[in-house]
């Protein structure tokens, strides 16, 4: 799919990787829906990179919430083209710790955020976008999902946020499947550290220091334009299916 002209729902748009997607899919003439809570962070984006941005607040665990959003698309853009989930959260939590045992509410909400929430937006997308007329070659609409190296790696005190990740990776290929008979593709991408305000903002340059050193090769945190470019690629690249792409600098992440 090219994506110039294209409309993309970005979740979690105002931030991080999501909002490195925003910035790349409108250099490249596309459009951007920003799904995420944060309404200062998202009027900034649009004040800066003007009309083909919309800001929705969305909260992707609700369905109400959702459906307003991709309404709002509708009526500004007349279709939706694109679903990049980005919008995820963890909360380090050990099963037992000297705080006591891992509360169950936390374990609920991380999957409840970054499972259930990126299961609800493909959900209404996919409605919304089965409606699309096919390209040329018969494509609707593409899905790109984040999980996470910890869906494979997970270190001690992310058995929320792993468990959530590798959901995420379970569910590409029957949900690329099924899709596939609407003409629309779904691809994951597993980052491993990269420079965002969920990881980056708020470490001491020791902490960095080491996380730089846990990469093989290139020895630094991921730059959230080098997600986008994935990102850019799985939309362009019409082989791209049903796949979770490791985008990591070769990182096995240790034990803690
Ligand atoms: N940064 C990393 O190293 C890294 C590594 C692997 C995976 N990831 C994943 O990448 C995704 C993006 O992370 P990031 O690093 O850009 O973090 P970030 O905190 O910069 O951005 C996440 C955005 O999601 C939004 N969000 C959270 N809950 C939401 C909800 N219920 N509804 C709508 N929006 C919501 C937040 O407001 C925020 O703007 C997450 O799913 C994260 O788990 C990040």
């Amino acid at each position: 799919m090219n994506v110039q002209d294209s409309v993309a729902i970005i979740t979690g748009g105002a931030s991080g990787l999501g909002e490195a997607c925003v910035r790349t899919l409108i250099a490249r003439g596309g459009k951007a829906v920003i799904f995420d809570l944060q309404a200062d962070l998202g009027g900034k984006l649009v004040r800066e990179l003007g009309d083909n941005v919309l800001f929705a607040q969305v909260d992707v665990t609700s369905t109400e919430s959702v459906a307003q959003g991709i309404s709002k698309a509708m009526e500004k853009y007349g279709k939706i083209d694109i679903t990049v989930n980005c919008a995820g959260t963890g909360a380090p939590t050990k099963v037992l710790s000297k705080k006591g045992v891992h509360p169950l509410e936390v374990f609920t909400r991380i999957i409840t955020i970054n499972l259930v929430g990126t299961f609800n937006v493909i959900r209404l997308a996919v409605e919304q976008m089965a409606k699309n007329a096919p390209g040329e070659s018969g494509e609707k609409g593409v899905i790109v999902n984040t999980s996470s190296a910890a869906a494979f790696d997970g270190q001690i005190g992310q058995a929320a946020y792993s468990a959530s990740k590798a959901a995420i990776v379970g569910m590409t290929l029957p949900i690329a499947r099924e899709c596939a008979d609407y003409g629309i593709r779904v691809v994951t991408i597993a980052p491993g550290i990269f420079d965002t305000p969920l990881l980056g903002s708020n470490i001491t340059a020791e902490v960095r220091a080491a996380l730089n050193k846990m990469v093989p090769f290139p020895q630094r945190m991921g730059r959230p334009a080098e997600f986008a470019s994935m990102v850019r690629e799985i939309v362009e690249n019409q082989y791209l299916n049903g796949e979770v792409i490791r985008l990591d600098g070769a990182i096995r992440m240790a034990a803690k």
